[in-house]
């Protein structure tokens, strides 16, 4: 059986462009930390430009299975800590050194002053990482003389909720693995928010059958990135000071579960692109130039400059050697209903509210009530500048609050920096019957999860288009 979404070939999306209008309080507190573990601010170096492109077929290394970090054997473990301990062991005149190597990934998150690079936000995510990772991974594999053999582990958190124990203890700078900057709760082995995530999210996720509405457009994130990829970032280090690192993206490079972290995103990627849809463009990455052109310069093992573009990253076992182990998804069929998102609910905050035909209404809460899976993507969701931290979106009804999702704006240190528009997916299966009532229906709304959190502003959801993905009845 294949998915059928009615609409599928009508993705061409316009968006909304924002007035940028808010101002950044209490950005400047995130800078000038220091510790022990070296947690300056990015010290923008100079981008590395130009480089010798990337050949596909040049890498003739063995195609190697990535695992997951609870699945290394204690001889990959401690090759893994090797790797990182000779990595921040590195003179700073070095190309490699895990500082410069997250100050780049900083670099190109906008980070530095008079500089304008940004991969987050758009189609360039995934790619950017992906080849990111592989540099990286070269790097860690030559310094434990294992270039052929080694490659970096991912934290499978759908799976394993707390973060791998290596990364923990021992809690000091004799780890290499360990990072001193992350939520309490986490670094004391606790687990993720039961809502984030989750193997239900990406139940969510891979129902997604358009590259744009899971991995973004030119001008759009996808659903992806918000969430689970900003909101595990937002869980490990909240977008607050005194958490920097994996909450801030000048920093979240330095901790070195980012790079376990992307690569589980990497394996979402990998996962969705093996699934097959019905139709021509179903679980297809884009075929625009304008994506697959895209070229970034990065430092390779050897301090070399190299260059790679989205196309190369594409194939990734057979130019990047490395694999995922198979996977098999059972794909819903999903109906599409158009709707709006509609400003405002008055009482007592101003709430975003959505609106459907009364046959949409009859047809929803009926799939409802079979606990159908039930997905709102809003497509062209502005994020007013200044505004970060972390959200539950939940529609409120009355006293009764259900979880939609979870939006989470990493911090930054430019405090001008302007967000493109952004995807989101929210599960509203279990929230329709509120959603739909014919008196006082719910509002959707965004409540700071961090009450301590003077950033993160609450704002009315807005969209550009709003639309209802529907598991058809069995
Ligand atoms: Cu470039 Cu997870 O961020």
């Amino acid at each position: 059986m294949f998915p059928n979404y009615p609409d599928r070939n009508s993705s061409r999306r316009r968006f909304l462009q924002t007035a940028a209008t808010a101002t950044a309080g209490g950005v400047l507190s995130y800078l000038g930390r220091k510790n022990a573990f070296a947690q300056n601010p990015p010290t923008c170096p100079t981008a590395p430009t130009g480089g010798t492109p990337f050949a596909p077929g040049s890498d003739k290394r063995p195609i190697v299975l990535r695992k997951s970090i609870s699945a290394l054997s204690a001889a990959e473990l401690t090759q893994l800590q090797t790797a990182f301990a000779k990595l921040r062991a590195l003179p700073s005149t070095d190309k490699r050194t895990w500082v410069l190597q997250a100050d780049i990934h900083a670099l190109l998150c906008d980070q530095c002053n008079g500089v304008s690079m940004q991969i987050h936000d758009s189609w360039n995510f995934f790619p950017w990482h992906r080849a990111y990772l592989y540099y990286y991974e070269r790097i860690l594999g030559s310094l434990v003389g294992n270039l052929n053999g080694f490659r970096l582990p991912y934290w499978d958190w759908e799976n394993h909720r707390s973060m791998p124990g290596s990364y923990l203890t021992p809690a000091n700078t004799g780890n290499s693995l360990w990072d001193s900057n992350r939520d309490s709760g986490i670094a004391g082995g606790g687990s993720l928010p039961p809502t984030d995530g989750t193997t239900s999210r990406l139940t969510t996720l891979y129902g997604l059958t358009d590259f744009a509405t899971f991995g973004g457009s030119a001008t759009s994130s996808g659903a992806c990135e918000l969430d689970p990829h900003n909101v595990v970032h937002g869980d490990i280090g909240h977008p607050l000071s005194p958490y920097l690192d994996m909450g801030n993206l000048g920093y979240a490079a330095r901790d070195p579960i980012f790079f376990s972290h992307h690569c589980n995103i990497d394996k979402i990627w990998a996962n969705w692109n093996a699934q097959t849809g019905s139709g021509p463009t179903d679980y297809k990455n884009p075929t625009d130039p304008a994506f697959l052109n895209a070229k970034w310069s990065f430092y390779d093992e050897n301090q070399n400059v190299v260059s790679m573009t989205a196309a190369n990253v594409l194939d990734y076992a057979n130019n990047l050697r490395y694999t995922y182990t198979p996977f098999r998804f059972h794909i819903p069929i999903y109906e599409i209903y158009e709707c709006r998102l509609l400003c405002c609910l008055p009482d007592p905050d101003p709430w975003a509210y959505i609106q459907v035909s009364p046959e949409t209404a009859v047809t929803l809460l009926q799939r409802s009530s079979a606990n159908s899976l039930i997905t709102l993507v809003l497509t062209g969701v502005p994020i007013p500048a200044g505004v970060m931290g972390v959200f539950d979106v939940v529609a409120v009804r009355n006293e009764r609050r259900t979880q939609l999702g979870t939006l989470t704006v990493l911090a930054n240190n430019m405090p001008n920096m302007k967000h493109k528009p952004v995807t989101l997916a929210l599960d509203i299966g279990k929230a329709v019957p509120d959603l739909l009532a014919k008196e006082h229906p719910a509002g959707i709304q965004l409540l700071a999860r961090h009450k301590d959190d003077k950033s993160a502003r609450p704002f009315i959801l807005r969209a550009q288009k709003a639309q209802i993905r529907v598991e058809r009845a069995q």
